[in-house]
């Protein structure tokens, strides 16, 4: 992976403070400021007193390898002005937990210790996971300090979610788990360039039965075409994801169809494409299924020695989309497909795209061990209006999803003008 793009992924490189509440769910910090080093952001920690006696600071400053700021009289901390400067210069600030006291305290604009001082001064994104007692959470005036923060326009919540509590109760208040932080963290991040869009993605393979025992399929994982219905959805689109069969769990905030056959795919596709702005067509749609699929499993006595599949042709799904919208003469949805080839893939791209008439072909070398089928990575090469190329390098399907978007969006928003 040494030469991963580093520029589309929304957390890498990225300054990001996390500021930590005094509650039980402050050791999940830990945890988190892990998750988001791993993502690539450099991580500075700032404790309340409160946090303290639950979690040390020296946890967060192994983690993330600075010291932590916590307190904002001390003059032997350096972290005082650092702090501040680094809530100036911050990409984003995350607060897990966010204690009941905390919102009140950030909701009648309290400056009375390190977190809270920096939170008035940052200009950056502000993202919230409340943790705390079911019951506090309820409150009527726990509500309207979250009312009041939300109002703000820049201060973001994450959770909190439905679970066992620490207090022993069941029910809201339960810190969300990092991951799901980290993943509203990242879409903070991103342009949101399609809010507001409606935006359709195909993922998977699809699986053509030959009896109800045997399929024909492909090598398809849906990793591709998942990291593209969440990187839509982080961009800000309604999203719906049809998506053949994989062993993925569904993206967040993305309304999943499941099918299995091409023709599946085809009636799930067409009786959408006229509402949305953007179709992706990332499954590996087969070409071909059996002519006549047995509905009893195949013997092999019965077969003989070598067996003949008939075979008739799927319908192309994308061309037909193409084709749809050319007769209609309308530039919406905007189309981008893939080529998935073994050689000569921007030339098979640039005939695909004039073919399927869409506005981008994503080429797709998948030849290589690490790009193109169940890989974590990719590296394609778009090619779009003017025939002209972007080469995106070896990098996460997650920033190749993104680098595809970019361009898709920049038509998406020409084709409303
Ligand atoms: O799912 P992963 O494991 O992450 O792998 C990702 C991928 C390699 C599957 C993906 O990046 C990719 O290349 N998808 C397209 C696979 C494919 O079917 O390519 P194609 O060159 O055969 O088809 C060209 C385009 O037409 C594709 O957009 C395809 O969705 C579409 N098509 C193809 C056949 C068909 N009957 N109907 C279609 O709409």
């Amino acid at each position: 992976m040494g030469d991963l793009d580093p520029r589309a992924f929304p957390l890498r490189g990225r300054r990001v403070v996390l500021g930590v509440g005094g509650g039980i769910a402050a050791y999940k910090a830990a945890e988190l400021a892990r998750l988001l080093m791993g993502a690539g952001a450099e991580v500075r920690a700032v404790m309340t007193p409160a946090a303290r006696e639950f979690l040390t600071p020296l946890t967060l400053q192994t983690l993330t390898g600075h010291p932590v700021g916590t307190d904002l009289f001390d003059l032997g901390q350096e972290s005082e002005i650092g702090h501040i400067r680094l809530a100036e210069q911050a990409d984003l600030v995350i607060v897990a937990p966010a204690t009941a006291d905390l919102l009140a305290r950030m909701a009648s604009g309290m400056a009375n210790d390190l977190l809270t001082t920096l939170l008035l001064v940052t200009r950056a994104p502000v993202l919230l996971a409340p943790a705390m007692n079911v019951h506090m959470w309820s409150h009527e005036l726990v509500q309207e300090n979250v009312r009041r923060l939300v109002g703000l326009g820049r201060i973001h919540l994450v959770g909190p979610d439905d679970g066992w509590l620490a207090c022993r109760m069941t029910g809201p208040g339960r810190l969300a788990e990092p991951a799901d932080i980290l993943e509203a963290a990242g879409r903070l991040l991103v342009p949101h360039d399609l809010a507001g869009r409606s935006v359709l993605v195909t993922a998977g393979p699809t699986h053509e039965a030959l009896d109800p025992a045997r399929y024909l399929a492909n090598r398809s994982s849906g990793k591709m075409g998942y990291a593209l219905a969440r990187a839509a959805a982080a961009r800000g689109a309604r999203v719906t994801l049809v998506t053949g069969p994989t062993a993925l769990a569904a993206p967040l905030g993305v309304a999943v169809v499941r099918v299995t056959t091409a023709l599946e795919l085809e009636a799930a596709v067409s009786s959408r494409a006229a509402e949305q702005d953007l179709v992706v067509m990332a499954a590996a749609v087969a070409d071909f299924r059996a002519a006549r699929a047995a509905t009893k499993k195949l013997k092999k006595a019965t077969l003989g020695a070598t067996p003949t599949i008939t075979l008739a042709e799927n319908p192309d799904v994308l061309a037909g989309l193409g084709r749809a919208r050319a007769e209609r003469g309308a530039r919406l949805p905007v189309l981008v497909g893939f080529a998935a080839e073994t050689g000569r893939v921007t030339d098979e791209a640039r005939r695909k795209l004039v073919a399927k008439g869409c506005d981008l072909i994503v080429g797709n070398d998948v030849s290589r061990r690490d790009a193109g089928f169940a890989t974590d990575t990719n590296r394609v090469t778009i090619v779009g209006p003017g025939k002209k190329l972007a080469r995106v390098p070896l990098a996460t399907k997650d920033e190749v999803a993104h680098r595809i978007l970019d361009a898709a969006a920049a038509l998406v928003s020409a084709a409303r003008k």
